[in-house]
């Protein structure tokens, strides 16, 4: 018997104030039928993480960051580190979002030190991988290599702590949902991969989410999905009440 229990994330990316996060956090509470079948998380930006640690206290809602520098500390003018998003009360981070890529040129080599820096300073990392259009028809090669790349250094103890995301970049924000079956295609390889790698019980139990515009209407049918562990949610995520109705799909 399988025990993955499902995270929904949402990761709000580079939006909303403190008094937008309070008015989210109070309409998703009052949206938000409480149950321990998922975790909930949410990804606010670091200026919302005091906020909503606060809030969100007692509730059963982890909170992690976007983001982190691979440093502890020094010289590194508007970074922030793995400690200090520690200490605001996140338990979880997203490394090497497909954003963080593209736009901040976080290389594989780059999210392999932020990855090593999160779980040093007791986060639960959340790798996230995927192809573009052009590389779709590859999608294996790029994948496996990304994780080859991003878990250099991970080893078998402590990779149970790491979250896998798959988020094919044509499906982010774009409206374009793999379907069903090819989420699912692609996250039993990795799961495969990660058999090959660490070991059978390492894959059996390692959280992979499917990523790229999850919705209200289409979560149930991705997250029913036996290897989709749950979901990295961006645009839908917005919204307490379509967050609350994804979170919904698995409960
Ligand atoms: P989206 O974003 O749901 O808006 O496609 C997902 C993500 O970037 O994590």
């Amino acid at each position: 018997m399988l025990s993955r229990r499902p995270l929904i994330a949402g990761n709000w990316k580079m939006n909303k104030t403190v008094s937008e996060t309070e008015d989210f956090i109070r309409t998703f509470l009052a949206n938000w039928n409480r149950s321990e079948k998922s975790e909930v998380l949410l990804l606010p930006p670091f200026t919302s993480l005091t906020c909503a640690e606060e809030l969100l206290q007692g509730k059963g809602i982890a909170l992690g960051a976007q983001d982190i520098h691979f440093e502890e500390k020094g010289a590194f003018t508007g970074a922030v580190s793995a400690t200090m998003v520690r200490a605001c009360g996140c338990r979880y981070v997203l490394v090497g979002h497909s954003e963080r890529r593209a736009l901040f040129h976080d290389d594989d080599r780059v999210v392999s030190l932020k990855l090593l820096a999160a779980l040093k300073a007791g986060l639960s990392p959340i790798l996230c991988i995927g192809e573009t259009l052009e590389e779709h028809e590859e999608v294996e090669k790029k994948i496996t290599s990304q994780l080859a790349a991003d878990l250099a250094g991970v080893d078998q103890k402590t990779a149970g702590k790491v979250t896998i995301a798959y988020e094919p970049i044509w499906a982010i924000g774009t409206g374009r949902t793999a379907t069903p079956d090819v989420a699912q295609e692609t996250i039993a390889m990795i799961r495969q991969w990660v058999a090959a790698n660490y070991d059978e019980a390492t894959a059996n139990g390692v959280r992979i989410l499917y990523g790229g515009s999850v919705k209200p209407e289409n979560a149930a049918s991705l997250l029913a999905q036996p290897d989709i562990d749950g979901a990295l949610v961006g645009g839908a995520s917005l919204s307490p009440e379509a967050f609350a109705a994804i979170v919904a799909c698995v409960d």
